[in-house]
């Protein structure tokens, strides 16, 4: 345990013994023109573990997210997606100033779930007044809604509609193994409902760097050009690829430790006077706290904890606590501690 317990996110991650022994020894290649090996490597074992016929890596879910986009939006285009994503809030609006897509956003439920008569009605018919609507988006985990993953039957559902109404579904799946271990399946069995998804190597799964876009070969060709025009391809990528791989290979299974040390937190925090979560069960590796009013602004809460020692994330009206790779039930503890220590102080 070091001095700071730092729960803002699970990209906080630091590479395993494994992946530096990994990047060491990685072969690499020029991946601009297809020879690094290793990239090559991950690419299909993203494929594989996704159960998608190809895969790219790109630096990020950011980029990840809007290459996807760009590939399945061309022309007078919008996307339906969650007024509480990551793709909508986070992403700097980029769909919009790069992809010229409009958004068409909707009110995610408590689950992190659309509303499908509420799609239904978003997605446009052909009329001179309207854009095209080209696909449909979830995100699962659902960052925002706690680190819910979207159940089975719900994916089943929106794919139903969307095969109705000859749309794709895109995933934006940073998360998406934490979402298959807390819904007890693989995680082929979360991406078969959609047309293509990104996870990312770079929050649980620990790696430094990197995002896997996974769908049909003909999307991820079509991926590869908008990676290139958006600065994405890299050279010597195999150093990243390699602990990529040490990511798919040995840390999926280890997610499950993030899950028991986020309950842990989430019990530790029950009941405690003045302290509202969002979550008392979390399902994945997310627990999200904020003092009860009056009380100190979530902002000044976060400041009081660091200054003893504890980070954690401002996130709109809540603080949230991420359980990640380097965090034992120890610090879990360390955290509720100070949590309710600051909660407790004048
Ligand atoms: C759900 C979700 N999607 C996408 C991203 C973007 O990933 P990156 O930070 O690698 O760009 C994040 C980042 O936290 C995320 O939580």
């Amino acid at each position: 345990m070091t001095g700071m317990v730092d729960l803002r996110s699970d990209t906080v991650t630091l590479p395993s013994p494994a992946m530096r022994e990994a990047m060491y020894r990685a072969e690499v290649g020029d991946d601009g023109y297809g020879e690094d090996r290793t990239v090559q490597r991950l690419q299909e074992l993203a494929a594989e573990k996704t159960g998608k016929e190809a895969a790219l890596l790109v630096p990020s879910g950011c980029m990840a997210n809007l290459v996807a986009l760009l590939v399945y939006c061309q022309g007078r285009s919008e996307v339906i997606l969650g007024r509480s994503t990551d793709m909508y809030i986070y992403e700097v609006g980029a769909m919009s100033f790069v992809g010229g897509i409009h958004p068409a956003p909707l009110e995610n439920g408590r689950d992190g779930t659309l509303d499908l008569a509420e799609v239904e009605r978003a997605i446009r018919i052909p009329d001179v007044h309207f854009p095209t609507t080209r696909v449909i988006c979830l995100e699962n985990t659902h960052c925002l809604a706690g680190g819910v993953p979207l159940g089975l039957d719900y994916l089943a559902a929106v794919r139903a509609l969307a095969d109705r109404r000859r749309l794709p579904v895109y995933l934006d799946g940073a998360r998406v193994f934490n979402a298959a271990l807390a819904l007890g399946v693989e995680a082929p069995a979360v991406t078969r409902f959609v047309d293509a998804l990104m996870f990312c190597l770079s929050k649980g799964l620990g790696a430094p760097v990197g995002s896997m876009i996974c769908g049909s070969r003909a999307f991820i060709d079509e991926a590869r050009h908008y990676r290139k025009m958006l600065g994405g391809q890299m050279r010597q990528a195999g150093f990243l690829a390699a602990a990529g791989i040490v990511a798919l290979e040995t840390m999926i299974t280890r997610l499950a430790d993030d899950h028991r040390n986020a309950q842990l937190l989430a019990s530790e925090l029950a009941g405690v006077e003045g302290l509202a979560l969002l979550r008392a069960e979390p399902p994945t590796n997310m627990v999200f706290f904020r003092p009860n009013r009056p009380g100190p602004s979530v902002e000044a809460l976060a400041a009081r904890l660091e200054a003893t020692g504890l980070q954690v994330l401002p996130m709109g009206d809540w603080l949230r606590a991420v359980t990640h790779y380097g965090i034992e039930a120890g610090d879990v503890r360390q955290a509720a501690r100070l949590i309710r220590a600051a909660v407790a102080a004048p």
